[in-house]
């Protein structure tokens, strides 16, 4: 019998030529919105692979009636939206695709905190609104980035990406906060790690690269905010319930910190009345981080291939919980 994988959104051609070339049989849901939870439960049940994403919640309600499932692969670096714990106590295999959108994130990242130094979505805006008045000495003043401190919250591989292109550009001093050290980028990048609250105090730009886990949520909050500097940028780029954004509003409010660049919100969609899409040092997209044709071609690619390998080779080249496969 041919396997059946329901791929969940519509996803690039490149990792769905690759399963189509197989000998699957393939339910692709070609509506632009994702499946609700009961459609997707509905559909996953008459299928024995499931192609996912980061808008599909994979929770302990999918998995109690999906338990049957020979593999989920996601795609997405990103698997808070997979209650991995349980995956795995059922014995599925849980792929991801990590890499493949490093350096368009770290773009982001980056573009971000340039805009945000000099305030460029809302001066854009005031043209819009038709408020471009005469050339002014002392209006619209933004920082310079050059030989400032960026602080990592989390330097992995987008991390990594977002430092170079600091350090490159303007010669940037690094420092990161990790559970882990990672020693290889120390010496790559002249990095130093500090202690959380360091990483508060010290940094200019703090761009966080970190995943969204219980110890990670909502840790930028009032508080935390208070002890940066009243001149820093807060980034994120990563997932939105990192920081706590109410918080975050008031923070810049109060002067507690400059501003803030956003990719990912807490939540998402964010609404447009949010006060922050009004504030003059604040920039934000609406998750776009890995959106170049070049990622998201790589990260269907990886996608497709961690089901097709799982079905040729029992095996998985990118795994969450590599535990399940037999060794
Ligand atoms: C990820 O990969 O986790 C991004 O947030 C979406 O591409």
């Amino acid at each position: 019998m041919k396997k059946k994988i329901l791929v969940s959104r519509l996803y690039p051609k490149a990792g769905i030529r690759l399963l189509e070339k197989e000998d699957f049989a393939l339910t692709l849901w070609e509506k632009e919105r994702p499946m609700t939870q009961t459609e997707l439960i509905e559909q996953a049940k008459t299928h024995h692979a499931l192609l996912c994403t980061l808008t599909d919640r994979i929770d302990q309600h999918f998995l109690k009636h999906c338990r049957h499932l020979e593999i989920i692969s996601q795609f997405a670096v990103g698997y808070d939206n997979i209650d991995i714990e349980k995956a795995t106590s059922f014995g599925i295999p849980v792929g991801f695709t990590p890499d493949a959108m490093s350096e368009a994130t770290a773009d982001i990242a980056f573009g971000l905190m340039i805009a945000v130094a000099r305030k460029m979505f809302f001066l854009h805006k005031t043209i819009i609104k038709g408020q471009w008045g005469h050339f002014n000495p002392t209006g619209n003043l933004g920082l310079e980035l050059k030989n400032k401190t960026l602080g990592i919250f989390g330097l992995g591989r987008i991390g990594v990406k977002m430092a170079q292109r600091c350090k490159n550009a303007y010669d940037m001093d690094i420092i990161y906060h990790n559970r882990t050290r990672n020693k290889a980028a120390e010496k790559m990048l002249n990095a130093t790690y500090v202690k959380f609250d360091d990483l508060l105090l010290q940094s200019d730009v703090l761009s966080v690269h970190c995943a969204l886990t219980s110890a990670t949520k909502e840790i930028f909050n009032g508080p935390v905010f208070k002890k940066m500097k009243s001149s820093a940028i807060f980034i994120n780029t990563a997932r939105g319930p990192i920081h706590h954004e109410k918080d975050l509003a008031q923070a810049i409010l109060k002067g507690d910190i400059w501003g803030t660049g956003l990719d990912v919100t807490n939540p998402e969609p964010m609404q447009p009345d949010n006060p922050l899409l009004t504030m003059e040092n604040v920039c934000i997209l609406p998750h776009v981080g890995s959106g170049t044709i070049e990622a998201r071609d790589q990260m269907s690619v990886l996608a497709a291939m961690n089901i097709i390998k799982f079905y040729k080779n029992d095996n998985v080249p990118h795994i969450v919980n590599p535990e399940v496969l037999k060794p």
